[in-house]
């Protein structure tokens, strides 16, 4: 056999050949054209060998394939020569894998780890797929995320073995499948213990079991006239949640089913040319810009600093109990301190809800979570944590009583944090006999739900080190670790209170709520700002409001104040700009507005992007890029422009 450069190949015993994949300096198997021109001609040179089959695995930890290199989609625009390039690409990715397809002996993809994309294409692309039951096993078509959908044949090959109610949804939002999902769903044929994934790749060539297929019964929804029933129902569900201008991807692939759904060779032509167009959208471009930001900010933890085992919480409230059951689940041991004991009741209790919820049906590991929290009334964890996080009520004084006390009993290596919204880190620490011990962990509610981390320091107190501490540990729990300065608001309550406030403004200027929050989402916010205001707690929007007040420049609404005196503090007092119900908004009477929306629009999304760009100039962060980064992740703001200062950007080089 010839040597490669990104993958080997050997036969074994039962004369089956392994491909390994073993991309050169990467680490995570990437597909870029030269890992195609290898494994074309490899699978070359086994064909000539006429094994009993063969098995396509990975040499790499990290999993299968991570997918195709992203890096290549960057820059792309919609120039002849860009789209040529591009589609020449996907050419040879779909030519790999009919190539795989049509061999004449029995192929398998044997999986263990990340699965995705491109590599999730090869796999589809195998007679068989098996895969190790592990739940860091990985299987996805996450094409559409960045602003594209499968390209390598994927749209037919899923279908075929899933049909296309299993198969549509899965491309369609992306989602990760732990293994015995995808066995469950079709997408794979075995879920087996990793010490007999081997063994059972072996057998199943040996013994080529009948090939998966989607029941007969699928067959029936391809054809025409159901095509267009089923497509109408899905465009309806996509529109529930994405505009089409925004994000193009979810339509384009919508479209291409329902007019090519019944032959394959068109529609892989059809998926070939639509992906070639996407990729060049402003869309799809933002979209890549948004991966590479998450990985920059991935990278800014650096795991190896330290191993954080043990986290003790201090305050058993929303945020403090929503912390220690996330850091819980991520394998850590967790002492949980509040001075009352219903408090630590309702911690546990809402935290048992969120591991079946994230778990499911994985007893062992909603066990192992359960185990990881522990009540700790008298707050005996404090000597033992590797990691405090005070998440009392927002009060100086008391926060103060707590940061004298942990800095006495906690060990010397310990990181001491708190999780305030709003007082100056310097303050806090003002009572600390080493005050360049405190750091800032500030989760975002919620915790479950929000990636973002603002790791707050004090420039020229906080220690350097335990910065970069408390941002390893940032990426230990699996969330985004962003330092930002401690000024008030720090970065993302600062930037959303001149929206939210303006928001109120027009509110108070006689629009309805609905014509506000409206204006916001058609720009691509997940939520517009009177409706955030209800979820957050008009309360606490005043109170962060008063302190931001002179740091941003703004006269606070008086309707702010009127609805917290009349007791409608939103959501949790089922009544504010909306009237909720068991934590659901009411549906609102759709009032009749005449005025001009776009100014609307304008009038709220200004205010976030100037104060965007104030907060840059005052270094609160430290580029243009981690700041659209923390904004996109620490608010949900439009991933498809890219972030705010990027948007910024555009709409100047559009003037
Ligand atoms: P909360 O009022 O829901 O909970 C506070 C908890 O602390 C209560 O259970 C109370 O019994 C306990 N506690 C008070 N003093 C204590 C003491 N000396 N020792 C032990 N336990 C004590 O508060 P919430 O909303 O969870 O906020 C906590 C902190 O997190 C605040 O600093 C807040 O600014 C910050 N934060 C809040 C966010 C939110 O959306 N609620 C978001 C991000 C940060």
């Amino acid at each position: 056999m010839s040597s490669y450069t990104n993958l080997s190949v050997s036969t074994d015993d039962n004369k089956i050949a392994w491909l390994t994949l073993d991309v050169k300096d990467e680490a995570a198997n990437v597909i870029g054209p030269e890992l195609i021109e290898e494994m074309n001609a490899a699978i070359d040179e086994i064909k000539v060998t006429n094994p009993k089959g063969v098995i396509i695995n990975s040499g790499k930890s990290s999993g299968f394939i991570a997918g195709a290199d992203v890096k290549k989609f960057e820059g792309m625009t919609n120039s002849e020569k860009d789209r040529e390039l591009a589609l020449s690409f996907i050419h040879m990715g779909q030519a790999l894998c009919q190539k795989i397809e049509d061999l004449s002996f029995p192929t398998l993809a044997m999986v263990k780890g990340f699965c995705m994309g491109g590599g999730l294409e090869i796999a589809l692309s195998c007679d068989y797929i098996v895969t190790d039951d592990s739940p860091s096993t990985k299987l996805s078509l996450p094409e559409i995320q960045l602003g594209i959908h499968p390209g390598f044949g994927g749209t037919v090959r899923s279908i075929r073995r899933m049909g296309v109610l299993k198969a549509m949804p899965l491309m369609l939002t992306g989602r990760n499948l732990v293994p015995r999902q995808a066995k469950k769903m079709g997408l794979t044929d075995y879920c087996v213990p990793l010490r007999q994934l081997k063994t059972t790749a072996v057998q199943t060539i040996l013994l080529k079991p009948t090939k998966h297929q989607a029941p007969k019964s699928a067959a029936l929804l391809e054809t025409s006239p159901m095509r267009k029933v089923i497509a109408m129902q899905m465009r309806k569900q996509v529109a529930s949640k994405t505009k089409q201008e925004h994000y193009p991807a979810p339509y384009a692939l919508i479209n291409i089913w329902e007019m090519h759904g019944s032959k394959s060779s068109e529609m892989y032509e059809a998926e070939a040319h639509s992906v070639a167009t996407l990729v060049s959208t402003d869309t799809a471009q933002n979209l890549v810009r948004v991966f590479f930001l998450q990985n920059r900010l991935k990278a800014l933890g650096d795991k190896k600093l330290f191993t954080p085992k043990h986290v003790h919480v201090i305050g058993g409230g929303v945020m403090g109990g929503d912390i220690a059951a996330w850091c819980a689940m991520q394998g850590m041991r967790v002492t949980i301190q509040d001075m009352n004991t219903e408090a630590l009741g309702r911690v546990i209790g809402r935290a048992n809800t969120g591991f079946k919820r994230r778990f499911r049906k994985d007893k062992i590991r909603i066990m192992q979570a359960q185990d990881n929290l522990i009540p700790d009334l008298h707050g005996h964890g404090i000597a033992k944590a590797d990691v405090i996080i005070e998440a009392i009520f927002e009060n100086l004084e008391a926060k103060q009583e707590i940061f004298k006390n942990v800095e006495k009993k906690a060990k010397k290596t310990a990181i001491i944090a708190t999780n305030t919204s709003s007082i100056p880190l310097q303050e806090i620490a003002a009572v600390m006999k080493n005050p360049e011990r405190l750091v800032g962990l500030h989760f975002f509610n919620p915790v479950f739900k929000m990636p973002l981390l603002e790791i707050v320091q004090t420039p020229d107190q906080t220690d350097p080190k335990v910065v970069a501490l408390a941002q390893s540990f940032g990426a230990h729990i699996n969330k985004l670790p962003l330092p930002v300065k401690s000024s008030p608001g720090f970065l993302i309550n600062r930037i959303l209170m001149p929206y939210i406030l303006e928001g109120v403004t027009l509110y108070q200027e006689g629009v309805p709520a609905t014509i506000v929050d409206k204006a916001a989402v058609d720009y691509g916010m997940p939520m517009g700002p009177l409706e955030l205001a209800d979820t957050v707690g008009l309360d606490i929007c005043l109170h962060v409001g008063k302190i931001l007040a002179d740091t941003v420049g703004v006269t606070l609404p008086d309707t702010l104040d009127k609805e917290v005196e009349q007791g409608r503090l939103g959501k949790k007092s089922g009544q504010g700009f909306y009237a909720w119900k068991k934590d659901k908004k009411v549906k609102p009477d759709n009032k009749q507005w005449t005025g001009d929306r776009h100014k609307v629009q304008t009038r709220l999304i200004e205010k976030l992007l100037a104060e965007s760009k104030k907060c840059l100039e005052e270094n609160i962060v430290e580029n243009s890029d981690l700041l659209d980064a923390g904004v996109i992740f620490g608010t949900g703001f439009a991933p498809f422009r890219g972030g705010p200062m990027h948007a910024l950007l555009e709409a100047k080089d559009s003037l």
